[in-house]
């Protein structure tokens, strides 16, 4: 195969860096197609670590080609921050080996001041967003006022199509009682930090095109996971983009046909940062276990991360909803002394049972998990690169999710080391 897509398969935070990182190693191209700097992912290579949040994996090694698709949207402060923190590390980021879609829609500082004033207003109804500005830009694209990249090449019209957005934000800034903008003080500072953006702003669709027709490997890297996606998702605790596998090639430029194989990322249990239903949810002692053990603490925001046992009726879901072939199990290592272990299997609804999550939020906030249990291990799955170095009642719950989610187990990761993993079939070999 010589496209893969990587998908979040939960609400995120499944463990995606360190997959992405083994599959970019052999990739030629990755591809960021959705999402912005709301993403945050740890890169750990010969030692050193990197931090990532809207540059693709690809950046950190040599000879690769990264691409911010159209689907993102980009923070062009945060992003020259991020590439002088790399280029301190010592990693080359120039024209070559990062294009930028020039059509994407920029996250200006209006948009952050916004996530973080309606958040505040919103109470205890909050979304308990990032408060990168990622919903209001995306806003402003759907409403036809954004400011894309592209622009800031055409000073002489810039500021018209500032003072359009503005139209609409003062309006909202009035109501929320805070100063209104000034349409210059925004284009100066537009203008100041164009010709650090712009270099690297090019047709990415046509690159991504070529790259596929020379037959060169693409990984397109998604961020977030299914239930954060803004139509599938837990609405509205969700994010502000699509996240499924299907935005891989509209937030690249691609046709529907693009994508190889689609690897859906699934932790072993589950966690949650920000608001929203979340069925399986453990306040107890349990779930606190998990939060320890796993290092639940979000890499953007810090925050702790809610945790509870596996819910498979939510993952085949999502599995489904995002067109994925087979799954990468992650952090099976967390599970190591349980003595045991729960699954959701089903949900009951007012006194019925059913199998699926419901889009309502009110049925979403109501269903109750049925668990079936299973007895949990003793010995250590940390590090296990086979199948024979796992306790067998591990591979009992690996196979028993398998066949719950309805969805082939590809990857087993058993700890944050890349070369840990359990190898049952190669996305690009597939
Ligand atoms: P936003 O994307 O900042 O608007 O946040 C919307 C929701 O998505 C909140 O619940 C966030 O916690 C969640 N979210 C956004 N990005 C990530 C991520 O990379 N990992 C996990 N949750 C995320």
């Amino acid at each position: 195969m010589a496209d893969v897509a990587v998908i979040g398969a939960q609400w995120g935070d499944e463990g995606k860096g360190k997959l992405v990182d083994w599959l970019s190693a052999r990739a030629d191209v990755v591809v960021r197609f959705q999402g912005g700097h709301n993403a945050g992912h740890t890169l750990v290579i010969d030692g050193k670590v990197y931090k990532l949040s809207l540059l693709p994996s690809g950046i950190v090694r040599d000879g690769k080609v990264s691409v911010i698709g159209n689907g993102v949207v980009v923070d062009p402060w945060a992003l020259v921050d991020e590439m002088d923190r790399l280029r301190d590390q010592s990693i080359s980021i120039t024209p070559v080996n990062l294009v930028i879609a020039e059509n994407v829609p920029l996250i200006l500082p209006l948009h952050g001041e916004l996530d973080v004033l309606r958040e505040a207003a919103a109470g205890d109804k909050k979304i308990g967003t990032t408060k990168r500005g990622i919903g209001p830009a995306y806003e402003d694209k759907v409403g036809r006022r954004a400011i894309r990249l592209i622009d800031l090449a055409y000073p002489s019209t810039l500021k018209e199509k500032v003072e359009k957005l503005l139209t609409h934000h003062n309006a909202l800034r009035r109501g929320l009682g805070v100063k209104e903008l000034n349409p210059e003080a925004l284009v100066e500072k537009l203008k100041q930090i164009a010709p650090k953006i712009l270099p690297y702003a090019g047709p990415a669709w046509r690159l991504v095109q070529e790259a596929r027709k020379a037959g060169k490997r693409i990984l397109f890297e998604g961020a977030q996971g299914v239930l954060l996606d803004v139509d599938h998702g837990t609405y509205p605790y969700v994010t502000s983009s699509n996240v499924v596998a299907g935005q891989a090639a509209a937030g690249a430029g691609l046709g529907p046909k693009a994508l190889g194989y689609v690897l859906g990322i699934v932790k072993a249990y589950t966690t949650r940062v920000g608001e929203g239903p979340f069925p399986t949810e453990d306040e107890s002692e349990t779930g606190q276990l998990l939060g320890e053990r796993g290092r639940e603490f979000g890499t953007v925001t810090g925050r702790k991360r809610r945790c509870g046992w596996f819910d498979a009726v939510l993952v085949r879901q999502s599995l489904k909803l995002a067109g994925v072939d087979g799954i990468a199990l992650t952090k099976l290592d967390v599970l190591d002394g349980f003595n045991e272990l729960k699954v959701c299997i089903g949900y009951d609804l007012d006194g019925k049972q059913i199998d699926y999550f419901p889009a309502g939020m009110d049925a979403q906030a109501s269903v109750k998990p049925v668990y079936e249990t299973m007895p949990g291990w003793q010995g250590s799955t940390e590090g296990a690169r086979s199948w024979a170095d796992l306790p067998a009642e591990a591979v009992k719950y690996v196979r028993r999710i398998e066949e719950l989610i309805e969805c082939p187990v590809a990857l087993v990761s058993t700890s944050p080391e890349r070369e840990d993993v359990i190898l049952m079939r190669d996305p690009y070999e597939d």
